[in-house]
């Protein structure tokens, strides 16, 4: 990146697969704006709903292997939704402590009991499921989007089997980057969701375009058109977008070679980062490595002195994380080479000599 005429080398997108400034996305925009023209001038229900779109949420529902995709102007919207079409007044949302600030709010806005569990904790969830009021609906991260810890899927569809909720997951963070063909958390567990299971991704992550989805089977996506008021009350994303996005979608399903180029980048980091003294690497297998320090201020310290040395990697501090755990949030895209990895823990290693 350029800032302020200065160069830096990113490791804070979340462009993991290198997408967003693929020649082929482009291409396929470019061709996208020359049929459809620029925007899409009306909410799906109305005319707003183009070929590309509709394509588009048939191609997703395809690689997912549901019934159906739904798209959303961006995955902040497709989480207010998603929640607030299936759960109201009267009902309990169980939600993760540590899940992405949009899955809180959706369950806010909803008006149904926010009821949030210890971070991965399925004793914690169950206890609170005995005793929920109304529909139940189960709402996580599959990938923390600021720890890179993944959800125990598993458990999580045992206990949404149990006590009949619904159970909704984010993939803003999995989706493009786990499981073959980039198919997401549930496909890396080994796991096929159930009729009761809804799955989120936004496209302006891995797919490295704009928008969102949400996959599932036909009937809770019948809910949705019917009722997601972000869905409704919204103009369409623009064609060309739908577009660019059909043409990432083939390279997320086609080219594994991106996924094993961020697993070879995360496996050597891990390595490097637990030879420095002082870091320790969190448990995360995925592109998300942060870098727990504490203090917000020395993050921020730190964030500054890696910008000095050339880098972009932010301090996450509280509310966006939890009190007394501000971090450097370090994230991986396969288009870093072995020499920008070099020079970040090179950098690392500076920051320890000087305390
Ligand atoms: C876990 C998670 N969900 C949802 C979103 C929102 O997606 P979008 O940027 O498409 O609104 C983000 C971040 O942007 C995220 O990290």
């Amino acid at each position: 990146m350029r800032i302020d005429g200065e160069e830096r080398l990113a490791f804070c997108s979340n462009d993991y697969l290198g997408l967003a400034n693929d020649p082929r996305l482009a291409a396929a925009m470019h061709r996208g704006v020359d049929d459809y023209g620029v925007g899409a001038g009306a909410a799906h229900l109305i005319n707003g709903h183009f070929t590309p779109h509709q394509r588009l949420e048939e191609e997703l529902a395809d690689w997912l292997g549901v019934d159906a995709a739904r798209l959303f102007s961006t995955g902040y919207m497709a989480n207010l939704g998603v929640v607030g079409a299936l759960v109201g007044r009267g009902d309990t949302v169980l939600a993760d402590r540590l899940n992405h600030a949009s899955l809180v709010d959706a369950a806010q806005l909803s008006g149904a009991r926010l009821s949030r569990y210890r971070h991965n904790d399925m004793a914690d969830l169950e206890r609170r499921l005995a005793t929920a009021r109304g529909e139940r609906l189960i709402l996580t991260d599959g990938v923390f989007s600021m720890d890179g810890d993944v959800a125990p899927l598993a458990e999580l569809v045992a206990l949404a089997d149990r006590f009949d909720a619904w159970l909704v997951v984010d993939e803003a963070h999995a989706f493009g980057v786990l499981g073959h063909q980039g198919r997401g958390s549930f496909e890396a567990a080994g796991i096929v969701p159930g009729e009761r299971v809804l799955r989120v991704g936004t496209l302006g992550k891995a797919f490295g375009t704009a928008g969102a989805f949400v996959a599932g089977a036909a009937e809770p996506l019948e809910v949705l058109l019917q009722r997601a008021r972000t869905y409704l009350f919204t103009t369409a994303q623009p064609p060309a977008v739908a577009e660019a996005s059909r043409a990432a979608l083939a390279i997320v399903r086609d080219e594994d070679g991106r996924r094993q180029r961020l697993e070879a980048l995360i496996r050597t980091f891990r390595e490097g980062v637990a030879a420095l003294a002082g870091f320790e690497p969190m448990p995360s297998s995925t592109p998300i490595q942060p870098l727990v320090v504490g203090d917000s201020d020395r993050a921020l310290a730190l964030a500054e002195q890696l910008a000095g040395q050339g880098l972009m990697v932010p301090a996450i501090r509280p509310p966006t994380v939890p009190r007394g755990s501000a971090r450097l949030r370090i994230t991986f895209s396969a288009v870093h080479t072995d020499e920008h990895l070099a020079s970040l823990l090179a950098a690392l290693d500076t920051l320890q000599a000087g305390g």
